[in-house]
């Protein structure tokens, strides 16, 4: 089946230049890259992609850490990837969500860690069904910032919207 996932690397994964090695061992599985971009993730942003932890006693500790307050890193790379049992492919590469439970030659396995405080800092995160991964991706891109339509777009007219541009010279 023909699926896309949303793919993070997580500040520690940043911070320790885990990136390059991350994306070659996710090369293996032949997916497609369908969108790329780093980003400066916002309060709001991180509270919404781990709604459902919030009744966790460490959802503060979850939203620091996704937001790069544990690791002086303000971002994270997001990625989607796309391709026939992307969800599946990317999920073994990654290994166990608890970083102590994941083989030790998956992605989590090998850099991961858990805090004193009870909190896996596992490098990335990846999306763990189709209905998760269509909630994440279109929480986290814009159908233009992905090079093809993984889930269905309309145009949407919006007046006096105040967009940031670049400054003409
Ligand atoms: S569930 O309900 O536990 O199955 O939730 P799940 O969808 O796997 O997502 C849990 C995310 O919270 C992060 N996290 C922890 N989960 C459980 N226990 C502890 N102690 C914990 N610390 C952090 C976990 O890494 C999941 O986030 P992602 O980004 O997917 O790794």
């Amino acid at each position: 089946m023909i699926q896309q996932t949303l793919v993070l690397i997580k500040p520690d994964g940043l911070k320790k230049s885990l990136t390059g090695n991350i994306l070659t061992r996710l090369s293996e599985t032949k997916l497609e890259i369908a969108a790329a971009k780093m980003v400066r993730v916002s309060q709001e942003l991180a509270e919404e992609h781990y709604e459902h932890m919030r009744d966790r006693p460490f959802f503060e500790e979850l939203i620091n850490y996704i937001r790069g307050e544990l690791h002086a890193r303000r971002k994270v790379m997001a990625m989607v990837y796309y391709g026939e049992d992307a969800i599946k492919k990317v999920r073994e590469l990654a290994g166990a969500t608890n970083p102590e439970e994941a083989n030790s030659v998956s992605i989590r396995g090998a850099y991961g860690r858990v805090t004193t405080k009870g909190v896996y800092e596992n490098v990335i995160h990846t999306s763990t069904s189709e209905e998760e991964a269509e909630r994440e991706i279109k929480l986290w891109f814009n159908p233009d910032e992905i090079i093809f339509d993984v889930y269905e777009t309309e145009v949407i007219t919006r007046d006096n919207v105040k967009e940031r541009g670049w400054k003409k010279r």
